[in-house]
């Protein structure tokens, strides 16, 4: 069945360079991205898992756990990790699943065989604490992903989670949100936004972010 946003995230058991990961169990009580890559020892991959390892802290700031998968075995990622630590500058601080039998890249669409037979595309999973897909990015083996770009989408999600906000274009943390259009009484307003709003239309309502 194909995943959308709000469907639970499929529940696995595979090993990792962490050992075997149980996927829900793995997940607890915080945020998760899943992400994948085409195949280990290629410059992209390389590139993007040392940014990622550097950005842990963001992602601990955010009480978000990440995990990469590629479809070879953990032998292979272990051999390509210090690939990565020595030419990123990095230290590989998350698991990376070995899915040689595609289990994982089968059960969350990651070969688009349009696209290639045997490579996965770059997809992120973005996936609550409820294991909710919240966010799915997809993006072409040839083109690096942008890991602020995730960050911006969790601080979004987080964000919304929380106040009677969405984010508008290019939104970055601390930036004005906008009042979602059902909320109308003016009491309400008043009360969930003490520091109050402009409205350029009816529907477009601006206000400073609630939690800063
Ligand atoms: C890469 O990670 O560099 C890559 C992987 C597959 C196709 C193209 C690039």
């Amino acid at each position: 069945m194909a995943l959308h946003i709000g469907s639970i995230a499929p529940d696995f058991e595979q090993d990792s360079t962490a050992g075997k990961i149980k996927f829900h169990e793995w997940i607890g009580q915080t945020w998760a991205i899943l992400f994948s890559h085409p195949k280990d020892f290629t410059p992209v991959c390389t590139t993007e898992l040392g940014r990622a390892a550097n950005l842990k802290a963001e992602f601990d700031k955010r009480n978000v756990k990440m995990l990469a998968v590629s479809v070879d075995d953990v032998e292979s990622h272990k051999r390509w990790t210090s690939d990565i630590e020595e030419t990123q500058n990095a230290q590989m601080n998350f698991p990376i699943l070995g899915d040689a039998d595609r289990k994982v890249a089968t059960l969350y669409d990651m070969i688009h065989p349009e696209a290639n037979d045997t490579l996965t595309v770059r997809s992120v999973f973005i996936i609550d604490p409820n294991k909710k897909i919240r966010a799915i990015i997809t993006y072409p083996a040839s083109t690096g992903r942008n890991f602020s770009e995730i960050l911006r989408v969790i601080d979004s999600l987080q964000l919304t989670d929380n106040y009677k906000v969405a984010t508008p274009v290019d939104w970055q943390d601390g930036d004005d949100c906008v009042i979602v259009p059902a909320l109308t009484d003016p009491e309400e307003l008043k009360q969930r936004f003490p520091k109050g709003y402009r409205a350029l239309r009816p529907y477009l309502r601006l206000t400073p972010q609630p939690n800063k």
